[in-house]
């Protein structure tokens, strides 16, 4: 009997460190345990195959705790410019025919769906941008401390990675002058990557998705934009929500406010839970006037917000910085 201890020791010792733990299954020591059974007296056989059951057993929950050890560790450790089986056993990748799109790029067509079926036009924002659209075309003045508040990064060139995509409000107001002088509006969205020179925490990155909004016509007004917020979210979150606003400051708005939702109870949020989504407003006049609109006769609505913060509270994710991470562990998640 102390053989079968000692294969037990020697394999439990062999599995923890093996790249193929279930090869182990097949080594002699094992199959010379199994022979013995023949040789017994059969009032023996029962007791000894009890324990040749039971050290199977012990054998096989320590091979499939390593095979997922190792599994983790493969995905931890890909190295992109290995050649495919570089390890001698198969990669834990996604299977293509479950498709690869990304959370983000998902829930960022369902977002843009949502407002091209109002009627808005979708146009994806520049991922390099100029201090001009960044900052002068929306009412920020040279040197105004506002500038501060968006921690832009810039090239050598002075270019800017634009920090949010109010940089597109000038262009597509530029773009739809003419519709509102043949009577119609501007309704756009523009959505893109945005970047920010801050902090990396479990709620900030400093490369993060947004979408932004613009409705200009002859009567618009901060009723329809609330309307059209409320709708949007109602939408995204299929259920009806409270909603809030407060005042807040953006140099492009007058007035200006944070919109917030109550978080939905269906996600975990209690009476009273306010989570704020975007900031939004009535465009300021000047902006209108620097894109060559009338501000009076025309007067316009825009919002803007982080897509992430919507997907995080759709599904629960509690680190913003998973994104981008590129960790199958996260992104499989979404394709089970
Ligand atoms: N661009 C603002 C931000 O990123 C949000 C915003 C957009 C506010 C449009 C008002 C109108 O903070």
């Amino acid at each position: 009997m102390q053989n079968i201890d000692d294969t037990r020791k020697d394999l439990l010792a062999r599995i923890a460190v093996s790249d193929a733990p279930r090869e182990l299954l097949k080594v002699p020591e094992l199959k010379q345990l199994y022979d013995v059974i023949k040789t017994l007296a059969p009032e023996e056989r029962g007791a000894y195959g009890k324990q040749i059951n039971e050290l199977k057993l012990l054998l096989e929950s320590a091979i499939t705790e390593r095979e997922s050890s190792l599994e983790d560790l493969a995905v931890e450790s890909i190295d992109i410019s290995a050649p495919w089986d570089v390890n001698g056993r198969p990669l834990n990748l996604l299977p293509t025919e479950q498709g690869t799109q990304h959370p983000l790029t998902l829930e960022l067509e369902n977002v843009i769906n949502i407002f091209t079926r109002m009627g808005f036009e979708a146009i994806e924002s520049r991922q390099i941008d100029d201090d001009d659209h960044m900052f002068a075309t929306l009412n920020f003045p040279a040197n105004h401390p506002a500038r501060d508040g968006y921690d832009t990064f810039r090239t050598e060139e002075n270019f800017i990675p634009p920090a949010h995509t109010s940089t597109m409000q000038n262009r597509i107001l530029k773009a739809g002058k003419s519709k509102l002088e043949a009577g119609g509006q501007i309704a756009s969205i523009s959505y893109g990557r945005v970047f920010r020179n801050e902090d990396i925490d479990a709620t900030h990155e400093h490369t993060f998705y947004q979408c932004e909004g613009i409705f200009v016509s002859s009567t618009a007004t901060l009723g329809q934009m609330l309307g059209t917020l409320r709708s949007f979210f109602e939408t995204y979150y299929g259920q009806s929500l409270k909603i809030k606003t407060q005042p807040a400051y953006f140099p492009f708005v007058e007035p200006g406010l944070e919109f917030a939702i109550e978080k939905p109870a269906a996600l975990g949020g209690k009476p009273g839970e306010w989570l704020e989504m975007l900031g939004c407003g009535m465009i300021h006049p000047n902006v209108l006037s620097m894109a060559g609109i009338d501000p009076q006769k025309y007067r316009g609505f825009a919002w803007g917000g982080g897509i992430e913060r919507l997907v995080m509270l759709k599904y629960g994710i509690e680190d913003i910085r998973h994104f981008e991470s590129g960790k199958l562990q996260f992104l499989r998640k979404f394709y089970e």
